[in-house]
């Protein structure tokens, strides 16, 4: 997506950027430039932001904002300070010629709270590349495509200070003209939050696996040696380092109405975007382990159209977002895209059913269980979560994660 802008091109030197032939008027509209809730919890959120464009679209503008926004905690990476250029020079044959760059990007990981990274971006081995360095460190990656509000090539080639031609800047067009796809969508939850959620949830195990008729029932499901030695917090043992409710899953644009989905407005608006989401209830199956998220109305927007299909064909008809929800934690050898099918499937079953089959009475509420092991606890008072916009994008390196 390409953004229009209309402020102006300050002084670019201070970044180690070069300065532009002729300053173009840019504008931006990012939430973590303007919004006042985004800005609070972007300040706390490790942040790896890849600012992409065509050399001179104003790409060092942004990155420069955002260090103002953020002074102390942030850092631009630049690939223009390192003299590299946009498409390599004939005797540059590898990617060794972002070696000072990816060094100076691997010493702020864990350093500073925002790395920005800026350079063309055009390349989707690099974008690879970058995001798995993001996800070693758990950082939340957002990519910005810039443009200025002139965009037309002969403008760009002005405004730019490597003496390109048009020709040269239409072989990186294609590339930024296309969106890079996530393997899903999500709000991340803010770090505290998320925090808070775990605890919640490790709570919630602890007064369980105290509780003698939960025991006794949830074991009749699970597959274990020996009731005595079974332990649910050892069980439910595989944890998201980031914690997230997913919207869309593209698997990298392989799933149906990918493209549309990224490509709307809606969430165009949304990157970056803090959203406060609401934990409705706790659930639990031998399978996985979840939190219940209701969307407001705003949130429902980002909720895929395509989700509406949710228990069609089945006797029970449940509302659009039914699905959502956050993963905690699964069993081992289960994926977990399960913790939303047992979601649904215990929304449908509570449905169904006029009396839940046993209840247990716990500190943070009272836990019905739905039978075959599924369990859920409806929390008396909600617990709100900040969270913040964006995709996933590193690639799976092995399905048996
Ligand atoms: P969620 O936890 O919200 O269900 P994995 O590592 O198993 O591939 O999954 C990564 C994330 O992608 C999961 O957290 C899961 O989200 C989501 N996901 C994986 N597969 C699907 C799918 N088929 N449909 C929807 N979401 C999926």
């Amino acid at each position: 997506m390409w953004r229009r802008i209309g402020r102006s091109i300050g002084n670019l030197f201070k970044m180690g950027a070069k300065p532009s032939k002729s300053k173009s008027p840019v504008s931006c509209s990012f939430p973590f430039l303007e919004d006042k809730s985004t800005i609070e919890v972007m300040k706390e959120t490790y942040a790896f932001v890849i600012l992409r464009g065509l050399p001179g679209s104003g790409k060092s503008t942004v990155a420069r904002q955002i260090a103002e926004k953020y002074p102390s905690i942030s850092v631009v990476a630049s690939a223009d300070h390192w003299e590299i250029t946009p498409l390599p020079k004939e005797s540059e044959t590898d990617s060794s010629r972002y070696d000072k760059l990816d060094q100076q990007i691997k010493e702020c990981l864990g350093d500073k709270t925002i790395v920005v990274v800026d350079d063309t971006h055009h390349n989707r081995e690099r974008l690879d590349y970058l995001f798995d360095l993001a996800k070693e460190k758990d950082y939340i990656v957002f990519i910005f495509d810039v443009r200025p509000a002139n965009s037309d090539l002969a403008s760009l080639v002005k405004c730019s200070h490597w003496n390109y031609t048009v020709q040269q800047l239409k072989l990186m067009e294609p590339e930024l003209q296309k969106k890079v796809l996530p393997y899903y969508f999500g709000w991340f939850l803010w770090r505290q939050d998320g925090e808070k959620m775990r605890k919640y949830a490790m709570d919630f195990l602890d007064e369980l696996s105290k509780n003698e008729k939960f025991g006794e029932e949830f074991f009749k499901y699970v597959k274990s040696d020996s009731k005595e030695n079974f332990k649910l917090e050892e069980y439910f043992q595989k944890k998201p380092s980031v914690l997230h409710c997913t919207t869309k899953f593209c698997n990298y644009g392989a799933v149906p109405n990918s493209e549309s989905y990224a490509g709307s407005k809606t969430v165009d608006d949304s990157l970056s975007k803090c959203f406060v989401l609401k934990v409705s209830a706790l659930f639990i199956t031998p399978r996985t382990l979840g939190a219940r998220v209701e969307l407001d109305e705003d949130q429902q927007l980002l909720w895929p159209k395509d989700e509406e299909a949710v228990g069609s064909g089945d006797q029970v008809k449940l509302p659009h977002s039914s699905r959502s929800h956050i993963t905690l934690a699964c069993a081992p050898g289960v994926p977990a895209v399960q913790t939303g099918l047992d979601l649904l499937n215990i929304l449908k079953a509570e449905n169904a059913e006029a009396q839940p089959n046993l209840q247990v009475m716990l500190e943070q509420g009272q836990c019905c269980c739905l039978g075959e092991g599924r369990w859920i606890m409806n929390l008396p008072n909600s617990i709100k979560v900040k969270t913040l916009f964006s995709g996933f994008y590193a690639k799976k390196k092995s399905t048996a994660e």
